[in-house]
């Protein structure tokens, strides 16, 4: 066992786990937030994306004992004061879900995409950033649609905190 300290959410988390303990089991087994999504566990499809120090990884390739000090933002950690962040609205808005199982993951990876490149992208940029993130239902339209739409935001100053860290 070996302890592990990170800020999840702007808080400060300190656990004792075995060191083969993925990123993806520490966030939903041990501190219970089930909002990241484990969909293959082979780094396929994306559902567990969370932002680590700001930038999405897909947390089932990651070791928690790796991160002492790091952290850690997953969709539960997006909204702030009671608001959608706006990739969420904008996914709401544009029907970007159907059954939700991706939604989490894809969300933290579209919020990367616009971070990455200050909100300066094309469609065929967003759609070939988020090609790590897989969706089997809705087809692919409503998300590209809601990432544009937040980078619009972005690039006009109407979205401050992209990322909350
Ligand atoms: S569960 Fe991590 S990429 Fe699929
Ligand atoms: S909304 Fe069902 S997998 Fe994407």
């Amino acid at each position: 066992m070996t302890t592990v300290t990170l800020t999840v959410n702007g808080q400060e988390v300190s656990r004792d786990i075995e060191d083969r303990t993925l990123l993806a089991q520490f966030l939903r087994d041990t501190l219970r937030l089930t909002g990241t999504h484990v969909g293959c566990d082979t780094t396929q499809c994306g559902a567990c994306t969370v932002l680590l120090n700001g930038k999405p990884v897909k947390s089932c390739t990651v070791l928690a004992v790796s991160l002492d000090g790091a952290k850690v933002t997953t969709i539960e950690g997006l909204a702030a004061n009671g608001q959608l962040h706006p990739m969420q609205e904008r996914f709401r808005e544009r029907h970007a879900l159907q059954c939700g199982f991706c939604t989490p993951g894809m969300v933290m990876a579209a919020v990367g995409v616009v971070e990455r490149n200050n909100g300066n992208v094309t469609e065929e940029l967003v759609r070939e950033q988020l090609e790590g993130n897989i969706c089997r239902c809705t087809g692919y339209a409503g998300i590209v649609e809601a990432v544009m739409d937040v980078a619009e935001m972005y690039r006009d100053g109407k979205v401050s905190q992209n990322v909350p860290v």
